[in-house]
């Protein structure tokens, strides 16, 4: 934990070509989904905003974990921006700030409803670690997939930078779920309901639902796609209490 959080940083670019992208442009369909990739790296801060109103906020491990992971995701939203900007994309600030403010009005609320929730159970915490460390798997994959299906150096250099990084964070949310869920049925049951009953890819609650289903079609459609999917869905087997959920293959197949 403390090598991890130590280790952390703002991501490395030195050596990417970005200006590559001026003489080799990547497809549409490639820039649609690092526009929502950008949109979801760069709205890590609220997602902090409504860990924080839970118990997390006691917990030092968590903490400064949390630290850590939203400088490292703020980096990888301003990265992604650099690819779209070149494209003439909107990106950055201005398009942050675009989406903030058309975001539904539910979502004013999120922190009330975890707030309660961490009021009545305790586990909420290893909800939101199962939760973190789902999101980390799929972000990853999603990274992964994407630099196969597009298909150009400097963007795959890229990728596997930032998809470095989203290991470390599967590193610390997997293993704090493994710990938390092991031998606690409360917690398995609690984490379970609630996984199987609210969980959407990361990005769906605040993204339009047109960019989740584009995303999930281009990212975890066709054979390896569905294979990328059962690969995430068999990681969550793996933590106490939560096998056969079949989260993401099913969240794609009813896309
Ligand atoms: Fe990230
Ligand atoms: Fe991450």
């Amino acid at each position: 934990m403390e090598t991890l959080v130590r280790r952390s940083a703002r991501l490395d670019l030195s050596g990417v070509d970005f200006d590559a992208f001026r003489e080799r442009p990547l497809d549409p369909a490639t820039l649609r989904c690092l526009g929502y990739m950008h949109d979801v790296e760069s709205h890590t801060m609220c997602y902090l905003r409504d860990v924080l109103v839970t118990r997390a906020h006691a917990d030092p491990d968590v903490t400064a974990f949390l630290a850590a992971w939203c400088y490292e995701e703020h980096w990888h939203g301003d990265a992604i921006a650099r690819v779209l900007e070149i494209h003439g994309e909107p990106a950055g600030s201005s398009r942050v700030a675009q989406m903030r403010r058309t975001l539904p009005k539910r979502d004013q609320f999120r922190p009330l409803l975890y707030m309660v929730g961490s009021a009545i159970s305790k586990h909420m915490v290893t909800v939101h670690m199962a939760w973190g460390a789902i999101n980390e798997w799929t972000t990853q994959a999603g990274y992964a997939r994407l630099a196969a299906r597009a298909d150009h150096p400097v963007l795959t250099d890229l990728l596997r930078r930032i998809m470095k990084q989203e290991g470390r964070h599967i590193d610390f949310y997997a293993s704090e779920a493994s710990r938390r869920l092991d031998g606690h049925s409360a917690a398995q049951r609690l984490t379970r309901r609630a996984l199987s009953r609210f969980w959407s890819p990361v990005g769906a609650g605040v993204m339009p639902a047109a960019e989740v289903t584009f995303l999930a079609g281009h990212l975890f459609g066709g054979g390896e796609g569905r294979a990328a999917a059962q690969r995430i869905d068999r990681q969550i087997d793996r933590l106490p209490g939560l096998e056969g959920l079949r989260l993401v293959e099913r969240a794609v197949a009813g896309r």
